[in-house]
């Protein structure tokens, strides 16, 4: 039996304090949720992958620890090993977990991605993602400087993995960029990003 959402979200808030994480957390969950809508897969299932991958980042911030040591804790948690496999292949340089099944491909493209998007978000003075279009994340991606921790060209080989996998080779990047972008449009105000944070 898989456990739910709220039980995923649950977790989160126990061991995530950090504003910043949680929205990114919440950020892929939307993306996830979006894309398992667009696959005709399990929507509550992708979205609780979205929100555990990172939920032990803030007591490992080392990718010695995370997301390895996070495993026993979910484990104890009664998440199935299912759902901590594809955690696990989200780093497969450290935990050795290949990709496999179309949702490990989906969480790693929407990773990284969604810090571009909030980040782009969060220097326009009305902090609206509503107000974001394709274009000015399109000048933020060029900027290499801007958001440099987002690497562009691992963002591009895991969307062209997951293109691969799960659209015939037909989605590419910009598209990509566009469905998260609408993801995290429609999830707004838990995201923080619909103005309320507004200088
Ligand atoms: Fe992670
Ligand atoms: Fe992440």
């Amino acid at each position: 039996m898989r456990n739910s959402v709220d039980e995923a979200w649950i977790l989160v808030q126990e061991y995530v304090k950090e504003k910043g994480l949680r929205r990114h957390i919440l950020a892929v969950a939307a993306a996830m949720y979006y894309y398992a809508g667009l696959l005709g897969e399990d929507q509550e299932y992708w979205e609780t992958i979205g929100l555990l991958h990172d939920f032990d980042w803030e007591i490992h911030p080392d990718l010695n620890q995370h997301p390895m040591d996070g495993a026993p804790i979910l484990r104890e948690r009664g998440w199935d090993e299912e759902t901590i496999r594809t955690i696990l292949s989200h780093y497969t340089e450290g935990t050795g977990v290949q990709r496999e099944k179309p949702v490990d491909f989906a969480l790693l493209a929407n990773d990284e991605i969604t810090g571009l998007i909030i980040a782009t978000t969060l220097v326009r003075p009305s902090r609206n993602i509503g107000d974001v279009r394709l274009k000015s994340i399109r000048k933020k991606w060029k900027d290499r400087r801007f958001a440099a921790g987002v690497d562009r060209d691992h963002v591009q080989a895991v969307t062209d993995d997951f293109s691969r996998v799960c659209f015939s080779g037909q989605l590419d990047l910009w598209a990509h960029i566009a469905n998260v972008l609408s993801a995290m449009q429609a999830r707004a105000s838990d995201l923080e990003l619909d103005g309320q944070l507004a200088r």
